[in-house]
Formats: structure tokens, sequence, C-alpha cells
């Protein structure tokens, strides 16, 4: 199936590695314009470098934290200057930590909404009156399979993450009259920094070695592997184009089978 992106620009939030990186690339690849965006400069090069050899010329980067309200109308700013449209924008971010409800004080709570639910709100608010002069405009946001899967220890991410399935599924009827389309991509276990930062320190945490901490999670997923960050990629890239015109105010998930979920 050809995605056809030429000529669309795309502005992809948390950009430098894992899932934003990977859909930077699959939007590329399918012809698109690519802005990647994240908070560390250091990591732009060897970004662009793989961008690069994935044969996408036609990238660049900028520096944003997405908790910045100065950041956000920036980027949206450069994004047009640079390429003289805003079609496709992907909100994407490191998630908050991980842990137990009685562990979280109200600065911590406070930096999970900034960090996962206002910058989207924000980015978006911003970015409407480029995605409606679009006529195909389309909002996706990378958020988790624990929306429909309880996940220990996410209350932070889960809390901020049902907020973003709300605000994308009321968007999506504001939206809609304007060719817009807004959908939630819902990641399970990608292979990741974030993965190895939470999930397999735990393991390692226990006294496992590498190896084992990653065969005993991928063995929790009915597909027996951990997903690589192509994988979810592919739906961004999808989702993002005219094939999917008509797919709006869904949360799917990416995950090999794990939600166990029934809808
Ligand atoms: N991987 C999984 O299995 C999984 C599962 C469920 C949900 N998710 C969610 O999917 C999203 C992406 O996950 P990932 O695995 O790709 O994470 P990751 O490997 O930690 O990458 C996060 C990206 O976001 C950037 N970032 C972090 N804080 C930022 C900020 N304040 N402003 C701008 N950019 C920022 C990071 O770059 P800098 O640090 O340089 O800014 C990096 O490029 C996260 O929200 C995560 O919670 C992932």
């Amino acid at each position: 199936m050809k995605l056809n992106l030429t000529g669309k620009t795309a502005l992809v939030l948390g950009a430098s590695r894992g899932l934003g990186l990977a859909s930077a690339i699959e939007l590329g690849r399918e012809g698109a314009n690519v802005m990647i965006a994240s908070s560390n400069r250091e990591r732009h090069a060897q970004a662009l470098a793989q961008l690069r050899e994935a044969g996408v010329t036609n990238a660049d980067a900028l520096v944003v934290d997405v908790r910045s309200q100065d950041h956000a109308q920036n980027a949206i700013d450069d994004t047009v200057a640079r390429f003289g449209a805003l079609d496709i924008l992907v909100n994407n971010a490191g998630g908050p930590p991980f842990g137990q409800f009685q562990e979280f004080d109200d600065t911590a709570w406070q930096n999970a909404f900034e960090l996962s639910f206002l910058s989207v709100a924000r980015f978006t608010r911003l970015a409407l009156p480029y995605l409606r002069r679009s006529g195909e405009g389309r909002v996706i946001n990378i958020i988790s399979f624990s929306v429909r899967h309880a996940v220990q220890g996410s209350i932070l991410s889960t809390s901020m993450r049902m907020g973003v399935v709300g605000l994308a599924k009321l968007l999506s009827r504001e939206a809609g009259h304007y060719g817009i389309t807004v959908n939630n991509v819902a990641s399970g276990m990608i292979l990741t920094d974030r993965i190895r930062e939470s999930a397999l320190k735990n393991k390692l945490a226990e006294g496992k070695t590498e190896e084992q901490g990653l065969a005993e999670l991928a063995d929790e997923v009915p597909l027996k592997r951990l997903g690589r960050p192509d994988e979810l990629a592919a739906l961004v890239a999808f989702l993002a184009s005219g094939r999917a015109g008509y797919i709006n105010g869904t949360t799917i998930q990416v995950d090999g089978g794990l939600g166990r979920g029934m809808l």
C-alpha cells in the first residue's frame, strides 16, 4: 500500500529516539517533510543521521521541551517557516515515572500533567490553524495500552493518558468538520530506552541478567516477544495518510496482544 505523504509536513515530538524517532523515519520514508523535536540537543545529530541512513533527507530538528508554552509556539512557527505548512502533528514525549499512588506529591502530579496531558492539548491547539489549512490534517497521540489494561505502577501515566483519550474523542468531533482526524496509538511493550529504564531495570534489580529480564518481559506477551519501534511507527504513518481518512476518534493498540481488555 502506498501511503504517499509526499508534500506533507509532520512535526514529531519526543523524536530523538524511541517511538518518536521511529515514527519520524516512517513518515519521512513515505515522503513527508519531517521536523523532529526533543529537549536534548545533543541527541539530534545522531537522530538526524539515523533519518538520513533510512533515506530521509527532508528532515530537521528543534530543541523543544513539550512542557514549555514558548517552546510549543516556536516549534509550530519554526516548522511552518522551514517547510511551509504543517499537516501532521505527532504528540509524544517520555512518560512520567512509575510508582505507587502514595509516592507521588502534588509536584509529581503537576509534572505528569504538564508532560503527558497539557502538552498534547497545547500543541494541538497551536497546530489547529495549520491543520485546518491542510484540509487533511492529522493529530496522532502516542499513549499507552494502559488505557485499556491496568498496568501496575502506571498511575501517573495512565491518569494522564485517560485524559488524552477523552480529549482526542471530543476533539475528533469538532475538528472532523475541517477534514482533520484525531487518533491515539496505544503502545504495548516496545523495546526502547523507556522500557530499559523501567520494566527491564526492575528485572535487573531482582538479580536477573538483561537477557533473562527481556525474556521474562517477552513471555508476558502473546506473541512472545517485545515490539519493535518500527512496528508502532507503521501505524502512525498509516494514520497520517489519506488511506486512513475515515479513521477518526479511535485508540488503536500496538501491543502484540498484551492488553487483556475486550475493547
Ligand atoms: N516503549 C514502550 O514500551 C511504551 C509503552 C507504553 C507507553 N509508552 C509511551 O510512549 C511514549 C514514547 O515512549 P518511548 O518508549 O519512545 O520513550 P523514550 O525511549 O524514553 O523516548 C522519549 C522521547 O521523548 C523525548 N522527551 C522526553 N521528555 C521530553 C520533553 N519534556 N520534551 C520533549 N521531548 C521529550 C526524549 O528525548 P529527550 O530526553 O532528549 O528530550 C525521547 O526522544 C511515552 O509517552 C511512553 O510513556 C511507551
